[in-house]
């Protein structure tokens, strides 16, 4: 197992957002968390990243006990995030914000660079723009890019069709796919249940902070509880 996460419980304040949650994810794979607003999602991958610690459980990356290291050292390792709605730091242009994602690396990253322009030959037409003159799919994609420079084995995305037009979501995890063929282990995390579970390898459900469900894509996709609650019917 790539990452195995074992029974993590997550607060904020006295919320309990996070209630034994256990997954994993094996190497090669893209697996999806799905379920509603509010689910806990977004917090099982910021607590996967480091930027929010769980009250108990423990997070495994790649045979070590990652749970008390630091975001920093999560990304050297090989765990990059590209957050929920496009954080790009729309101030710096396309070039800064890539070089932003590289921030840990002291080695040449022009090769990096130009593989993130082979994905999104959109960001290099508009590499000298300023992020925040992007369009929200172009946001998204620079997001991912950027997530992308720091060459991670393990990619946490965090509802990347949210807010986008079907053509351009299509687009995305059409990169998606293509990143996963070349290698990289993908943590899909999406409101979009039908497109997630039609790219997964495997795939779980979360509700008011707890799994479940899991399986294979194909039998979530099949789960008459799935197609009722998030496939609309
Ligand atoms: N910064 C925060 N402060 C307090 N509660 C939060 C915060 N972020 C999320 N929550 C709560 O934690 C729960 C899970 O939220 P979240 O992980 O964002 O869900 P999802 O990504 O599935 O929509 C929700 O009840 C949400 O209101
Ligand atoms: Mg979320």
């Amino acid at each position: 197992m790539m990452l195995e996460v074992t029974d993590l419980n997550v607060y904020y304040g006295n919320i309990h957002a996070l209630k034994d949650v256990s997954f994993s994810v094996e190497e090669g794979e893209i697996m999806t968390l799905i379920g509603a607003n509010g689910a806990g999602k977004s917090t099982t991958l910021l607590t996967l990243s480091g930027l929010k610690k769980p009250q108990s459980g423990t997070i495994r990356f790649l045979g070590k006990d990652i749970t008390k290291t630091t975001p920093q050292s999560r990304v050297a390792m090989g765990i990059s995030q590209s957050p929920e709605g496009r954080r790009v730091f729309p101030g710096l242009t396309v070039l800064e914000n890539l070089e932003m994602g590289a921030y840990l690396r002291r080695d040449d990253f022009s090769a990096d660079m130009e593989k993130v322009f082979a994905y999104f030959p959109r960001l290099k037409e508009r590499k000298k723009q300023t992020a925040g003159t992007l369009s929200g799919g172009e946001q998204q994609m620079l997001a991912m890019g950027r997530a992308l420079m720091s060459r991670p084995k393990l990619m946490l995305l965090d509802e990347p069709s949210m807010g986008l037009s079907p053509l351009l979501v299509s687009e995305i995890f059409e990169i998606i796919r293509r990143l996963n063929e070349n290698g990289t282990t993908i943590l899909l995390v999406e409101q979009n249940a039908a497109l997630a579970l039609k790219l997964a390898h495997r795939a779980a459900v979360m509700e008011t902070g707890r799994i479940v469900l899991a399986g294979t894509g194909e039998e979530l996709s099949r789960s008459p509880e799935v197609q009722k609650a998030y496939l609309g019917g």
